[in-house]
């Protein structure tokens, strides 16, 4: 028996040496000091010893008992000190690396130009409205007084959904004056920016999708001295107060008189020339068109329930990108939808 304690011990020193995990160690724990442990196993004999020898192999069987508790002790510290050591080198902080930077975005530029007119038509009473993008022909088209036939209508410049050609892509935002007028009583005044599509190739002043604004008064004597009014002091907002404009005459089948509204190219100051070359930007105008307008055609009243003996009206659309352009003088409209970020950082 003082031989199988012995045996014990030394063993167990053994593997609590090689032990180099704490489940290794827990399940030495168990092997040796458990009920089921060999210890345990030697104990159980003591009752076939004389009575002379029980205490000394008690004593002994103790001492074992101590030696392996004191060493699973001493290993559990060594190792987890190691898993310590070991996990401290894995996580060091490099601190001389450089730190990621993150850029702060701002606002698109043309987003900043369109905020400014809507502030500024929001000030003269103009209430902000919004509709859906994909459109029925008869808002887009029918209601405005485009009759069938019109170039307008024509497969080769809209994006129709439908092969009787009756839902489409609005290709302007002229129908939201449609959609507001059958929900709203005159006095009217409204301003609808929105997005709209047309079958253009993109070149510098092109493109297939781009952004107007569309504006609608109705009221009891309106005039085209009004709609003068407020388009002088929006582009005078835009552009400041020396910005100079025109209007010419023009024909849209929505609007009677219809009007066009230029301002002077803010490349070659209205001259039409630069550097003794023709002014890329304005093709040697010295004007550049901006936006559409005219009274409210009679028919288009009636189309939507309004008498036209009773009211009046004008409207507007100008083309977005064409006023943020001219205010933050680009020179090609591609740069405004390409997003590259050396060209918004400018702004
Ligand atoms: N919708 C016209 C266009 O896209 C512009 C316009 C709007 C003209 C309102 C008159 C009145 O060219």
């Amino acid at each position: 028996m003082k031989e199988q304690l012995e045996s014990i011990r030394v063993k167990a020193m053994e593997a609590l040496e090689d032990a180099s995990t704490p489940a290794a160690l827990e399940e030495l724990r168990v092997k040796l000091l458990g009920k089921k442990g060999e210890l345990t196993a030697v104990l159980k004999q003591m009752g076939k010893l004389s009575a002379e020898e029980r205490p000394i192999m008690g004593q002994m069987a103790n001492s074992v008992r101590a030696a392996i508790e004191e060493k699973l002790e001493e290993r559990k510290e060594t190792i987890h000190a190691a898993a310590m050591e070991a996990r401290l080198a894995a996580e060091t902080i490099d601190v001389t690396i450089p730190g990621e930077s993150y850029c702060i975005g701002h606002q698109h530029p043309m987003n900043q130009v369109l905020q400014q007119i809507k502030d500024t038509f929001v000030g003269m009473g103009y209430e902000v409205y919004e509709a859906p993008e994909v459109e029925l022909a008869d808002y887009n088209f029918t209601r405005l007084n485009i009759e069938e036939g019109h170039p307008s209508r024509d497969r080769s410049d809209t994006f129709y959904f439908t092969d009787d050609d009756s839902v489409l892509l609005r290709t302007q935002t002229s129908p939201m004056q449609i959609r507001y007028m059958e929900t709203h009583k005159p006095p009217i005044c409204m301003l609808a920016p929105g997005r709209v599509f047309r079958k253009d190739e993109a070149d510098a002043t092109h493109s297939p999708m781009f952004h107007q604004i569309e504006g609608l008064v109705v009221a009891e004597d309106i005039t085209m001295g009004d709609l003068k009014g407020a388009l002088i002091s929006i582009l005078r907002k835009v552009y400041g107060e020396s910005a100079a404009t025109r209007f010419r005459p023009h024909h849209f089948p929505f609007t009677e008189p219809s009007c066009e509204m230029d301002m002077a190219c803010h490349k070659c100051h209205g001259t039409g020339e630069l550097d003794g070359q023709v002014c890329s930007t304005c093709h040697g105008e010295g004007w550049i068109e901006v936006l559409g307008a005219g009274m409210v055609h009679p028919k288009v009243l009636e189309n939507c329930g309004i008498d036209p003996e009773k009211y009046s009206g004008f409207a507007f659309g100008m083309g977005l990108e064409r006023m943020a352009m001219g205010q933050l003088k680009i020179n090609d409209l591609r740069l405004i939808f390409d997003n590259d970020v050396r060209f918004l950082n400018q702004f």
